[in-house]
Order: structure tokens, then sequence, then C-alpha cells
């Protein structure tokens, strides 16, 4: 146990709790399930999807992608898939990239997804760390329309001097795993807190003020702004530097935490079925993290209310899932049994040399 208490906690970072996945679930799994729930919402099946982003810092594995193994689950067969690495400004990268695939027409239907199990890489004797971050997954979908609306600009920023203030070590090519790797706790978060403090409250309102104004908007054109939830007090920080009143901004890391790249979609589902936003609502998306990265999007509420799934259509959507988990079971079986009778190509992709017969 770190030496802490729940009275600092909540007063220094707004946090009182958090959702933290058991030994089952992975990325993957919260990342599937806010999936299905987006993909009811919007009354489109897995079949329609042209490409699934997930964007995560504690993706299943380095690879594949944790975007293969969800479009897998859903059996999402025409769909691509790939993760985006841009620590807690994942969500507002992997929109801006969903959002100009479809206005460039490669693309028609995308799912978004933010997911992250950070309880599997916290140092849980680290107290500058360890109260902080939390486990979760949302999922938008996002569809081509003629209609005005939708995500309208993004500004996508980085700083990589700051790649020190917050990371994981090791694990990849600079410190591969090894044993003193893993007993120094190289593999878990490590962030110098107060760094990341001050540059979360400078370029939160930069973002804002950037984004809203490569839309020709002003800031009193925005209705709802869905912040990054880290702390409390970066949100209130924003809020004073934008001279705009708290209410404007979506605040639910009292019950979440800080879950990365999972924060945004999160806190945007809850205002949704809160009803806090509503039609035409001009809202800014706007994020920061490791990297360092930031970023905002403006994003106008455009969004045509489906008939909620019910009776018949549940149950074929269910159906359609055992499926989709039945198909990957028996290709993964034909793929061994095929490997077992023509054996394996040689690593090249040449036949393997034939043996001289004598
Ligand atoms: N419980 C009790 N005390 C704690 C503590 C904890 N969990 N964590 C740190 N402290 C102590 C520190 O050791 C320090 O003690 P000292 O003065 O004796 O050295 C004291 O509290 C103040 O530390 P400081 O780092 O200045 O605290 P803070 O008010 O800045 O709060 C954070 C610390 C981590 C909550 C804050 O810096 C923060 O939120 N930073 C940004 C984090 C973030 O957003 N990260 C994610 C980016 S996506």
């Amino acid at each position: 146990m770190v030496d802490t208490d729940d009275k600092w906690i909540v007063e220094r970072t707004g946090i009182s709790q958090r959702f933290i996945a058991n030994a089952e679930e992975t990325t993957a799994t919260l990342g599937a399930d806010a999936a299905r729930e987006a993909l009811d919402i919007a009354n489109i099946s897995p079949d329609d999807l042209d490409l699934i982003i997930v964007a995560t810092c504690t993706p299943e594995h380095h690879f594949p992608s944790t975007a293969s193994i969800i479009q897998d689950a859903l059996g999402a067969r025409n769909a691509g898939a790939f993760d985006i690495s841009a620590a807690c400004t994942g969500f507002v990268y992997a929109l801006s990239i969903a959002s100009q695939a479809i206005q460039a027409a490669t693309m028609n239907t995308v799912l978004v997804i933010g997911a992250e199990t950070l309880s599997k890489i916290v140092n849980w004797d680290d107290r500058g760390t360890c109260v902080l971050f939390g486990d979760g997954a949302g999922a938008f979908v996002l569809q081509g329309s003629y209609d005005p609306g939708g995500v309208r600009t993004s500004v996508l920023r980085s700083d990589g001097s700051g790649r020190d203030l917050l990371k994981v070590p090791a694990g990849g090519s600079a410190i591969p795993a090894s044993y003193d790797t893993i007993r120094d706790n190289l593999h878990c978060i490590q962030m110098n807190g107060r760094e990341v403090f001050r540059f979360a409250t400078r370029v939160m309102a930069d973002a804002c003020r950037d984004v809203v104004s490569a839309a020709g908007l002003t800031m009193e054109d925005i209705d709802v702004i869905v912040p990054h939830q880290a702390n409390k007090r970066i949100i209130e920080a924003a809020a004073r530097g934008l001279r705009l009143p708290i209410d404007k901004f979506i605040v639910n890391l009292d019950r979440y935490g800080n879950t990365s790249a999972a924060s945004i979609p999160i806190a945007l589902c809850e205002a949704v079925s809160e009803g806090r936003v509503r039609p035409n609502d001009n809202l800014v998306l706007v994020a920061f993290g490791g990297g360092l990265t930031w970023g905002a999007s403006l994003v106008t509420w455009d969004v045509t209310p489906q008939p909620p799934l019910t009776g018949l259509r549940r149950f074929r959507r269910q159906a359609l899932y055992r499926v989709a988990r039945m198909r990957s079971a028996v290709r993964r079986g034909a793929r061994a049994i095929e490997g077992t009778i023509w054996g394996s190509q040689a690593p090249d992709g040449m036949e393997p040399p034939r043996r001289d017969r004598t």
C-alpha cells in the first residue's frame, strides 16, 4: 500500500472512484463491448464497416493490433483495422483520421474506439501515478453524409522533446524486455506530474482556441467542451484561460479516473445519454498526453437517432456475433490443419529447397 489518503486524491485530482478490469478483461474485450453498443445504437451491421481504428496506449500486444482483434470479434469482414498510439490524445487523432478518410471518399463507415486497461501498466507502489489511472472504453461510428456537420476540423500537435515526462520506458526497441526491466518496474507508467500539469494547463486552452478559429467560429459559438479527463484542476484552469463557465465542460473523472484515450469517448457517450449534447450543438473535444501530444476536434453534433434494437433484431445481432466467434475458431482450426498437411512455407515466402532424390 502506498502512503496516500482519499482526501488528498479527491482534493488534488477530483477522482473518487475508478473501474479496474479483472483478469479476463483486456483492452480488446472492453473495446469490443463498447463497439457492439455503438453499432447497436447506430443500427449499423459490422459488415458495413470499412475501417476500425483503436486509440490505445495499452494495446493487447505490440502486434497484432487491438483493432484487428476487435474486427475479428465483431465479424467485420469488410473492414481494415489498425491502432493509433498518441497516448491520451489518441482518440482525437483517430477521429481526425477517420473523418478525413470519409471526406476523401475512400471510406464511408468507420468505427473509432478509445480503449485502455491502464491498471495493467501502473506501478502500484508509485503514489504519484497509481491513484490516477483507470480502465474503460468508448466507441463511435462515423458515416459519410451530404448534410453539413460531424467532425468539421481538427488540430493535432506533438512535441517529442517532452517524451521523458510521461512514458513506459521498457518493452520497446530502446529498452527491450529483460529480467532487469521487470525487476525495476520499467514496464510501468512513469510521470513527472508537476511538469505534465504545467504543460496540460497551457495547451488545453491553446488547442481549443486553435480549432475554433480553424473552423471559422468563435468561442461564443461553442456549446459543450469535452476535455480529456486527467485532473479536475487542469479542466478548471482551461475554463479560466478560455473565460468559459465550468458548466460548459463535461467532467466525469470523479467516477472513472484518467482512462487515457478512452476518456473523451466515455465522457461524450455519457453527455449524450444525459441529454447534455443536443442536435446542432458545437462541441470541442480536446486532449493532451504522452509524446508529448495534444489536439482538438470541432464537432457539430449531427446524429439521426435510430430506433433502438429490440426483440428479434437484437437477437439476430447477438447471433451474428456468435457466428463471428465460430467463424474465427473454424478459420484458426483450418489454418492449423492446413499447416499440418502442407507444411509451412519458408519464412521468405519461397518454397523450401527440395532434397535431392538419390
Ligand atoms: N497521496 C499523497 N501525497 C501525494 C500523492 C498521493 N497520491 N502523490 C504525490 N503526493 C505528494 C508529493 O510527494 C508531494 O509531497 P512533497 O511536497 O513532500 O514532495 C506533494 O504531494 C505535492 O506533490 P505535487 O506533485 O506538487 O502534487 P500536485 O498537486 O501537482 O498533484 C498530480 C500531483 C500527479 C495529481 C498532478 O501533478 C497532476 O495531476 N499532474 C498531471 C497528471 C496528468 O494529467 N497525467 C496524465 C496526462 S495524460
